[in-house]
């Protein structure tokens, strides 16, 4: 299955919304495979955002991102990382449709909730950033045949 790299940004984490943004990922049926509390060290967050080094909004972006305590997130589906974006909706909270979590939870531009990867490559590098690898779990959850229809052996 595919993953993904999830980072509650420290405004989640400040208001209170660990339980309500990871249940959303539950309820869909994206699987946790790596979970925890941790403040990114600025070396981290700097090349995490590398590809925005430079941007106006970069500086700022890396100090936020530092200032407070995130969750990691890695989790694991089908179209994993297609999926958790469409979740996560446009980038400006301002922007974001509701039923998104950054179109129901966010307002601001820069204070919008949470990260997730934008393609197979960006995932790689970020898991690898944020986990050892043995801080992901493989495990089987019980309901994953009613999740995807796997009659066929492979998730449809
Ligand atoms: P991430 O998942 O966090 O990477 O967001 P994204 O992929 O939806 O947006 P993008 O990679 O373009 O920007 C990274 C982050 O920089 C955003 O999530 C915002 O927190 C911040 N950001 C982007 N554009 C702006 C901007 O114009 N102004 C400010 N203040 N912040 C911005
Ligand atoms: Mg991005």
């Amino acid at each position: 299955m595919e993953k993904t790299l999830i980072i509650l940004k420290p405004d989640a984490v400040q208001r209170g919304l660990i339980g309500e943004i990871t249940s959303r990922f539950e309820k869909k049926g994206l699987q946790i495979v790596g979970m925890k509390l941790m403040t990114i060290p600025a070396s981290i967050a700097e090349q995490h955002y590398a590809p925005h080094k430079g941007k106006p909004f970069y500086e700022g972006l890396v100090r936020f991102m530092t200032c407070s305590p995130v969750v990691v997130l890695a989790l694991a589906g089908k179209d994993a990382i297609v999926i958790a974006r469409k979740m996560m909706g446009a980038t400006f909270g301002s922007k974001a449709e509701p039923g998104t979590i950054r179109g129901d939870y966010g307002v601001s531009n820069a204070y919008n909730l949470i990260h997730g990867s934008d393609s197979p490559e960006a995932a790689t590098k970020e898991l690898g950033l944020f986990f050892k690898a043995d801080e992901l779990q493989t495990w089987k959850p019980t309901i994953q045949e009613w999740v995807y229809d796997m009659t066929k052996g492979t998730p449809e």
